[in-house]
């Protein structure tokens, strides 16, 4: 392979653990073919002769991680959010959904999808489609044209799902689903990956849950759903399926729930115990959408107790029961709700750091792809280089006030540039 160094200089942020932020200000950050090699402060002697891009005074952080997004669900943000989850999904999101059927929609919408995500601080993302096989690959076009790491599911629902969205029979949604593995092998996409996507146990049979671990079996793949969001959903779970233990039971007695197939689950609002430890036991990570629990009056989920605990918990936009594809917002968003949590509902556990939220929105999710999230040695090399001139200030102000800044009131007019997997994008 074609050896490529290259360099850049800035003041560099990132995180090792949940517990404190790496800050090197002014250092070097070495990337050699599309992993990082290391941070220096001097850069040493055998990188003399490489390529440094001076970024100044500006911030270098890992690419942020979206661990759960509905693409289709772009489209509708921000609207229906006085209603909860099952309610919103039939009034809003069940009809939209049903519109990318239709090729000419899902590539207008999924256009505007596609380059929002590129424009953000996002590098990566875990994001649901539609049902649609199609549409999906469609989707899976535009998102390995745009740069981004992905992982994609097309959707299974054959059950308890509107007829203009429920796919015939268990075999017929695993049938569609095998077509669309072999169709997205065909495509030997380089940053897009399929991954197993029921929709969530309401929406999904017991055959159509044993034919997807088949599936998940013979393509050795990666799986993601929604787990414990919202009361009403949680009690219909205890009707469909009886012999549950908990929620996640459901998904663990098809083998749907980590161990040997690399899970994440949505929200985890109101995990009990049991189900805690089946997911700390089984390795399944938890995508956090504080937004999204907050618009449809989900709750609060413990994030500070998943982290303490050493569960892998990465953040989610949740769009488009979250408003915006910014992970930053998301961040800020995980402290507010951790601080509402702390002073109304429980003060066994404290809000959120900021050093707590920008791992979980690096390193944590990033940990679901691999090593990516960070710049220690030998993690894949995903950068988004911050310019926060705009957000001006009269005080002086040292790297991790700007970082908390950026957090809290930047948009994409402050990314300056970013790389995934160590090439540029812009
Ligand atoms: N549970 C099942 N489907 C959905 C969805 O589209 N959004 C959210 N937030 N929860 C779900
Ligand atoms: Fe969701």
């Amino acid at each position: 392979m074609h050896e490529s160094i290259f360099i850049l200089r800035g003041n560099i942020v990132y995180s090792k653990n949940p517990e404190e932020l790496n800050i090197c200000e002014h250092h070097y950050l070495v990337c050699e073919n599309g992993i990082v090699k290391g941070v220096y402060e001097t850069l040493p002697e055998e990188f003399a002769s490489c390529s440094v891009t001076d970024y100044e005074d500006r911030l270098i952080i890992p690419g942020l991680v979206d661990l759960h997004v509905h693409a289709p669900q772009y489209a509708f943000r921000g609207l229906g959010m006085d209603l909860e989850l099952l309610d919103w999904l039939d009034t809003h999101t069940f009809p939209e959904e049903s519109k990318y059927e239709d090729l000419d929609y899902a590539q207008k919408a999924y256009t505007i999808f596609a380059e929002n995500m590129r424009n953000s601080a996002t590098t990566r993302a875990v994001v649901f489609a539609t049902i649609h096989r199609q549409a999906t690959l469609l989707l899976m076009d535009l998102l390995e044209k745009s740069g981004l790491n992905t992982m994609v599911g097309k959707v299974n629902m054959d059950r308890n799902s509107p007829d203009y969205l429920c796919e015939a029979s268990a075999e017929a949604s695993a049938l569609e689903t095998v077509e669309w593995i072999k169709d997205v092998m065909h495509k030997k996409y380089k940053h897009t990956k399929p991954i197993l996507t029921p929709r969530f146990t309401p929406s999904c049979s017991d055959e159509l849950m044993e034919k997807l671990k088949m599936i998940q079996m013979r393509y050795n793949l990666p799986v993601q759903s929604h787990l414990s969001e919202n009361p009403g959903e949680i009690e219909w779970v205890k009707e469909l399926c009886p012999w549950s233990e908990f929620y996640g039971d459901a998904y663990d007695r098809f083998g749907l729930f980590g161990v040997d197939c690399k899970t994440v689950m949505a929200h985890c609002v109101y995990s009990d115990d049991k189900e805690v430890q089946r997911m700390k036991d089984n390795g399944v990570f938890i995508a956090h959408c504080p937004e999204s629990n907050i618009n449809l009056s989900s709750g609060v989920a413990p994030v500070k107790k998943y982290i303490k605990e050493g569960l892998h918990v990465g953040l989610g936009s949740d769009l488009a029961a979250g408003s915006t594809e910014n992970i930053f917002q998301a961040m800020a968003h995980a402290i507010q709700a951790s601080k509402m949590r702390w002073r109304m509902l429980d003060d066994s556990w404290k809000a959120l750091t900021v050093e707590e939220a920008f791992y979980i929105a690096t390193k944590g999710g990033g940990e679901f792809f691999g090593k990516v999230g960070s710049f220690e040695p030998g993690y894949e090399f995903d950068a988004v280089i911050l310019d926060d001139s705009r957000l001006k200030y009269p005080q002086d102000l040292d790297v991790k006030k700007r970082l908390e800044r950026i957090i809290y009131f930047s948009d994409d007019r402050e990314i300056f540039a970013k790389y995934v997997e160590g090439e540029k994008l812009f």
